[in-house]
């Protein structure tokens, strides 16, 4: 077996060693990639692709794939190991992997890269994905009113005043990975809620489609002072419920982080279905 490092270019033969998720960035490789292929008797056998953003200590691997018939040969140790090497040589420290598995277990791609070095990996990312009219099996959603006091309103109802309020309070009474206010986000203000107990903000569902059918569920939350007595997922009930009577949108998202044990707890026991999709996006690294 050899090994072959590619840059700028990866020739046709390589094609199918690359994952479905990294087919856009080749044959041309864009100018932060580099790949490493292994050769068995001039076939491609398995290709590892890497982007590392200039001035980053780490690179992550995009794509790593080891043709059928040579896994469990020690072929991905091999790239790997080459890839390390050349990665160290050109002051890369760590190499990172993120790849989605269930979510209750980082599967055999984990056991992969446990055994060549990398740290246990964690559940970055919780996600399910189905139909929207899923909703209608979830007796929850429609028993779960607001409670009285609070009241929802659509995003694009957001004053310019609110909307100062909320940015000055990223890291201080919500975190920032929940902010509402994300730049570059699409998100869709007539789905979006707003939750108000009279005229204070107390929290809020950010939704963004994802394509015409697809809507994700992005961010939601409810301050700390209001999560007991189940307010947080009366929220998402009356979201769920809009959607029930809203027939743009076929399929929902929802992504859940993964440090967010109780989230994650309720998910697994309220969203969870035979026909609703779950999946994990794990993270893991590797000291070079
Ligand atoms: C993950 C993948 C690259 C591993 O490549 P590979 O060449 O089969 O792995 P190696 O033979 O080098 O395995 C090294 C060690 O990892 C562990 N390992 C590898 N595959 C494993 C599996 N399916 N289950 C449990 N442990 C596994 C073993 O300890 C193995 O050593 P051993 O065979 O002596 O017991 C390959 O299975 C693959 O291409 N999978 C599909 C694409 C994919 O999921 N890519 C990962 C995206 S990051």
């Amino acid at each position: 077996m050899k090994l072959e490092a590619f840059q700028n270019v990866l020739p046709e033969v390589w094609m199918n060693c690359v994952l479905p998720e990294a087919r856009s960035i080749v044959p041309e490789l864009p100018h932060d990639c580099l790949a490493v292929g292994a050769w068995e008797q001039e076939r491609p056998i398995g290709l590892a692709i890497v982007r590392r953003a200039a001035g980053e200590e780490t690179a992550h691997v995009v794509s790593l794939v080891v043709v059928e018939e040579y896994r469990r040969e020690g072929v991905g140790r091999r790239i790997l190991a080459g890839l390390g090497n050349l990665l160290k040589s050109n002051g890369i420290g760590i190499l990172a992997v993120e790849y989605m598995a269930s979510c209750e277990e980082s599967g055999e791609v984990g056991l992969f890269l446990q055994a060549v070095g990398f740290a246990p990996p964690v559940l970055g990312v919780a996600v399910w994905s189905g139909k929207l009219a899923l909703f209608e099996e979830m007796p929850w959603v429609r028993r779960m009113p607001l409670p009285r006091g609070l009241h929802v309103e659509p995003w694009s109802a957001l004053t310019a005043e609110q909307h100062a309020y909320i940015q000055s309070g990223e890291e201080n009474w919500y975190p920032s990975i929940l902010s509402p206010l994300m730049d570059g986000s699409d998100t869709d203000d007539e789905r979006s809620l707003l939750l108000r107990d009279g005229e204070r903000i107390v929290g809020w569902m950010i939704v963004e489609p994802l394509d015409a059918n697809t809507i994700v569920f992005k961010s939601m939350f409810v301050h700390a002072s209001y999560r007991r007595k189940g307010r947080g997922i009366a929220l998402m009930a009356e979201s769920f419920r809009r959607f029930l009577h809203d027939p743009t949108f076929e399929n929902g998202i929802f992504f859940v982080e993964g440090d967010n044990a109780d989230m994650l707890a309720f998910m697994r026991k309220h969203l969870s279905r035979p026909n609703m999709r779950e999946e994990g996006m794990w993270r893991t690294f590797k000291r070079l």
